[in-house]
């Protein structure tokens, strides 16, 4: 059986790892990887391959750094050359980035299954680039991979048959378990950056929403420096974000905080794990909170991860006024405990389902 994957940005090298693991331990099976180049920074995509032992991708696209027309479109006709020369019995793809979208689209096309990992996701924000890639994604796939049980419910919802829709938990739960020891082992970024065990707050920004509308981003790093002269704010400062901040003056208030370039997995795990709160806009950076049971603060007016709000661990906040975003920064709680990411075996759950479609069980 030879699959396509798909991946392009930082939050799927991550979860491809832990697929990409399980399919190269089935025997029979060959894994062919596109990387599209959609991140391609350093820090953004190398890092990741090389900590987390991610094999070489067999092709590189070279996409990045365009609209988001630009990408998807320019996406769509190389992956469709590679998969006209593949001719893979099946193409995988991962989140809701518009690499995920070309992948998709590119395999339906030409009429090769899809299967959708992290399917049923919604924010039923249509603004978001993420939330149109998700829905499009999800109707052009055969097998649909959902992380929770709300993720289920929506695809039911939207009519997707539900013989295509499978349970298997989070695969960054199980990427999450996997490198826990490695990031303790290897990681020396606290003692780098003088930070005390609970003692900082932890920050990332990257949403269009955010770092697009000036008055936002203003108000955001303005409560962060705020929070800075209290408790001090690690911020690894994605690279979109910094050139907003850049073209928009404002990168004075960079200096109110630890501003950092953006870290490598190990790295991440151990801030986020020694963190007393995330503040963040980002999917995975949610849920990794809840792994280390660090509440987290979502600069958000909705999110994905429902089910963190509900337990207590996440709280939004929209606000635009830079006290308010301050004042919730510091304070500190918990949330009740439960299971809705599965058993860290999704990845398996991933790579087991695939043979057995494949052979018509
Ligand atoms: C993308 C995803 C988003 C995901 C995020 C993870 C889409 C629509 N969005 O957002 O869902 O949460 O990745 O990080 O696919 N840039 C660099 N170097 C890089 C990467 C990006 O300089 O290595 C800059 C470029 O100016 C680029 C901009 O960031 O144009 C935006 O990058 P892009 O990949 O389009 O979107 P992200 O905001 O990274
Ligand atoms: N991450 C990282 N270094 C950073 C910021 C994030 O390794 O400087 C990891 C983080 O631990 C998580 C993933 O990247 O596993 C989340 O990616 P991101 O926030 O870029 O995207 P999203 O999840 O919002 O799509």
């Amino acid at each position: 059986m030879k699959i396509v994957s798909v991946i392009g940005a930082r939050p799927q090298f991550i979860k491809a790892v832990v697929v990409s693991r399980a399919l190269r331990a089935l025997p029979g099976v060959r894994e062919i990887l596109v990387h599209t180049g959609q991140h391609y920074d350093e820090n953004m995509s190398e890092v990741f391959f090389r900590e987390l032992d991610i094999p070489e991708p067999d092709y590189h696209l070279g996409i990045g750094g365009g609209t988001h027309g630009q990408n998807t479109g320019r996406m769509l006709e190389a992956i469709e050359r590679v998969l006209l020369q593949e001719e893979p019995d099946w193409v995988l793809v991962y989140g809701d980035t518009d690499s995920t979208l070309a992948g998709a689209l590119a395999a339906v096309k030409l009429h090769i299954p899809v299967a959708h990992v992290e399917a049923g996701l919604h924010s039923f924000n249509r603004r978001m680039p993420e939330e149109i890639n998700r829905v499009l994604t999800d109707h052009a796939s055969d097998l649909l991979f959902a992380p929770t049980e709300t993720a289920v419910h929506n695809l039911l919802r939207e009519g997707i048959p539900s013989n295509k829709i499978y349970l298997v938990g989070d695969v960054m739960y199980d990427a999450a378990l996997y490198y826990a020891e490695k990031a303790e082992r290897q990681s020396q970024i606290l003692t780098r950056l003088g930070l005390r065990p609970k003692g900082y707050i932890l920050a990332t920004l990257h949403r269009a929403e955010n770092t697009d509308d000036a008055t936002r981003l203003r108000v955001i790093l303005e409560a962060f420096a705020k929070v800075h002269r209290e408790v001090p704010v690690v911020f690894p400062v994605h690279p979109r974000t910094r050139k907003r901040v850049e073209a928009l003056g404002l990168a004075s208030l960079l200096n109110g905080v630890l501003a950092i370039e953006p870290v490598g997995y190990l790295d991440m795990v151990m801030l986020e794990k020694n963190a007393r709160l995330i503040a963040t806009d980002s999917g995975g950076v949610q849920k990794e909170a809840y792994f280390y049971r660090v509440p987290c603060l979502t600069l958000r007016e909705e999110t994905e991860w429902v089910e963190l709000v509900r337990m207590g661990w996440n709280r939004l906040c929209a606000s635009m006024d830079s006290f308010e975003i301050s004042q919730q920064m510091l304070e500190q709680w918990v949330g009740e405990e439960d299971n809705p990411y599965g058993l860290g075996n999704a990845g398996r759950l991933i790579a087991e389902r695939l043979i057995s479609t494949t052979r018509g069980n």
